[in-house]
């Protein structure tokens, strides 16, 4: 069936023809490798990889043997099994953040328990998270997520509509990487924060040197807990995540994503002291979380993500990673280095995009200033070349391969032609 049959048949049975996610014109048939093909049989150079689990690539061989061999055995149970427990045992070693971990089967979820978890333990109400930054689908978590609207700071805007106004009184939101900011509303808020939450890489942002310190200098200082949603640089960044990298610890942290190796799971993951609020018989009753899923922690998901972490525990993966995009973020940098306004390639080697502005960028307001009609016209352009990638990110995984760079810097100097004429 074509995907103009397909699509029209989901435009009967689903809102706006998809799930939501991502464009619905393009319905993909399968994976293999560094490579998807959509139903008509056209085939894409995948910088899409489900959103970010699949840096191993699709249909890694060791994966589908260890999840095949599991899929026998059962596929969810509900109750309490070994691999959950192994994987676990794992987020542990790998994340300096991490004595504890506890299951969800979403990073939306992990991060709407994680500010939960906050607000039990300090018995404060008030989240701090910083505009653009992304947190999953909570009521909290949609607070200034991409406001089309700009109001001064900290006030929350909801971005999305059935958000009762009551949810905003108690988020207040800051500029990515401005720590005078966030000193000062933490200054002027003492005692009353009970979380800041932040990508410590937001997004495609790098945090400027000193801002991830300063916030656990602040947070240390006025008693609140310090939340890294490590969901997308969990385990992609450095096997110890952006923690490691940038040598500054959460009091918890959110996973997702590779955690799952393609399947849901994610998971919190934090000082023992916070994580005893999951515990009834720790801190009784009265400051008890109640937390559970009828997913969390299955089988399937963890014995896919162990397999994945034992693939990247591996020697020189990481390398490999780093130089794949390395390679691209400077091959992708030569090719656009004509452009009006210039193109700037941010990010980090394992994950970046472009953005058509002259200035440094340092948060939200500034990704949103560059010129987005031709950040369309360029991700029109690689789509109509068989590149696969998402509006604001290219992900990079280690399936990629020589040719796949060079078709894809070919991709991107026709984007560029295109541009510049
Ligand atoms: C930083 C971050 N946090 C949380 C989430 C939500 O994770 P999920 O889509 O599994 O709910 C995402 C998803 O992309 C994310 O990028």
């Amino acid at each position: 069936m074509s995907q103009e049959q397909l699509l029209k048949r989901a435009s009967q049975v689903m809102p706006a023809s998809g799930f939501g996610n991502f464009d619905p014109s393009i319905i993909i048939r399968e994976g293999k490798g560094s490579r998807v093909w959509d139903e008509d049989g056209n085939e894409f150079i995948d910088y899409l990889t489900g959103s970010g689990p699949m840096i191993l690539g699709h249909g890694h061989p060791e994966v589908l043997d260890a999840v095949s061999e599991q899929m026998a055995k059962g596929m969810t149970f509900f109750a309490h099994n070994a691999r959950g427990i192994e994987l676990a045992e794992e987020i542990c070693r790998a994340l300096p953040c991490a004595e504890q971990v506890r299951y969800t089967c979403t990073g939306s979820e992990a991060d709407m328990y994680a500010m939960r978890l906050a607000r039990a333990y300090t018995q404060r109400d008030t989240i701090l998270k910083f505009e653009g930054g992304y947190h999953g689908m909570s009521a909290e978590a949609q607070m200034s997520l991409a406001p089309e609207r700009q109001v001064n700071f900290p006030v929350a805007v909801a971005d999305s509509a059935g958000i009762p106004e009551s949810v905003r009184n108690d988020m207040l939101v800051a500029p990515y990487n401005d720590i005078d900011f966030a000193r000062s509303i933490m200054e002027e808020m003492s005692g009353k924060i009970a979380a800041v939450i932040v990508e410590p890489f937001q997004r495609v942002i790098p945090p400027e040197p000193g801002f991830l310190e300063a916030l656990r200098e602040a947070c240390d200082e006025h008693g609140s807990v310090l939340i890294f949603d490590e969901v997308v640089t969990g385990f992609r960044f450095s096997y110890g995540g952006a923690q490691s990298v940038y040598g500054v610890t959460p009091d918890v942290c959110t996973l997702g994503k590779i955690i799952g190796g393609g399947f849901p799971l994610a998971a919190i993951a934090g000082k023992a002291e916070l994580m005893a609020h999951f515990d009834k018989e720790k801190v009784g009753s009265e400051r008890f979380l109640m937390q559970l899923g009828t997913l969390s922690g299955n089988p399937l998901a963890a014995v896919a993500g162990l397999k994945t972490l034992e693939i990247l525990r591996r020697p020189g993966q990481y390398e490999k990673l780093y130089e794949t995009g390395k390679t691209l973020m400077k091959g992708i940098h030569e090719c656009l280095r004509d452009t009006e306004p210039a193109a700037q390639v941010v990010g980090h080697p394992t994950l970046f995009d472009v953005v058509f502005r002259e200035e440094t960028i340092r948060n939200y307001r500034d990704v949103r200033s560059g010129d987005r009609d031709k950040t369309a016209r360029f991700n029109a352009t690689l789509r109509a070349n068989r590149i696969l990638k998402v509006p604001g990110k290219f992900y990079i995984s280690l399936a990629l391969t020589d040719t796949d760079i060079e078709q894809t810097l070919a991709a991107v100097q026709l984007a560029a032609q295109q541009l510049t004429h």
